[in-house]
């Protein structure tokens, strides 16, 4: 990649952005200048806080102010929908977006890269899983779990038992999983050691152990030892559930990585390069979320 430290853009800058609200603690903007510096490409990609009043208006105003595209985060995955002018499938599926591409023609086009974001991480931290990942526990059944859930499923997961709180909303995930063909079951909040037992994977898609919620102190006893630990929580990065996955001798992937590879997508989209995500990358975000 080509190095401009100085990040100068011209009249003629690529132009994205996050659309959310709050948006002020979004770590994408600083994720995207990053590699836009290192590739040295003429493009800015922005925070985009939309208070809710305005939400409408102001995606409508996206295409006329030249974007070539932009994210979506909280709390507008799901509002963006009927915004859109084509939603592809796996985003449907979702019932979210997290990736917006505006065509030459000014309509845009909705899809979803938290999935892909998801299986790139495990890939970086242990090339090759899927072949050796039959059996995976997820624990949750919200939105991050079913972008997680589908991901596994297209990387030939054949068997998924999802661990709920609300046991009415695993089995309803688990449901739509049966429907893509993956063997799938459900089991109790949190998993006893026989849940745990065949898996090879364990993902924590719940929202205990982000800051300002209660840790999640899971007991990992039963799990095989050449199982993987997934936390897609990355704010704080280093989170009670993959401390104790670790102090069991298990492997682990931490959230930042989901965050740092689902942007890949995006910038491809809108920049025309798929980026390398890099140590330096991480440790330069690392230092920006100390409190
Ligand atoms: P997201 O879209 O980020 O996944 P979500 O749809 O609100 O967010 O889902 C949050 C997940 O965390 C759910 O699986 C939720 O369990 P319920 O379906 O029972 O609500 C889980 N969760 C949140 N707080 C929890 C807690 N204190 N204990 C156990 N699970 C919890």
């Amino acid at each position: 990649m080509t190095q401009n430290p100085f990040h100068l853009i011209s009249g003629k800058a690529a132009l994205a952005g996050v659309i959310g609200w709050p948006v002020s603690h979004s770590l994408s903007p600083a994720l995207h200048g990053y590699w836009l510096a290192k590739c040295g490409i003429d493009g800015a990609y922005v925070p985009l806080g939309l208070p809710p009043e305005r939400f409408e208006e102001a995606v409508k105003a996206i295409p006329a102010l030249g974007f070539k595209g932009f994210n979506v985060t909280i709390p507008y995955k799901e509002r963006i929908l009927p915004l859109l002018d084509r939603v592809d499938e796996a985003a449907r599926r979702l019932g979210a977006v997290n990736t917006v591409t505006v065509t030459e023609g000014g309509a845009l086009h909705g899809s979803n890269s938290d999935g892909f974001g998801f299986t790139e991480a495990v890939s970086e931290a242990r090339p090759g899983w899927e072949k050796a990942v039959t059996r995976a526990l997820l624990l949750g059944a919200g939105g991050a779990a079913r972008a997680v859930a589908f991901a596994l499923q297209g990387k030939g997961v054949g068997h998924i038992i999802v661990s709920n709180r609300t046991e009415m909303r695993g089995k309803d995930l688990a449901a739509d999983l049966v429907r893509l063909g993956v063997s799938c079951g459900v089991a109790p909040f949190p998993p006893r050691p026989e849940d745990l037992a065949g898996a090879d994977l364990v993902v924590n898609t719940t929202s205990l152990g982000m800051t300002g919620q209660p840790p999640f102190e899971m007991d990992f006893k039963g799990l095989r030892p050449h199982a993987l630990a997934a936390d897609i929580v990355y704010n704080p990065l280093e989170t009670v559930f993959l401390a104790g996955a670790r102090a069991q001798g298990l492997a682990t992937v931490g959230g930042l990585g989901m965050l740092l590879h689902q942007a890949r997508a995006g910038f491809k989209l809108w920049f025309g390069r798929d980026p390398d995500v890099t140590a330096e990358q991480r440790t330069l975000l690392e230092g920006m979320m100390k409190p």
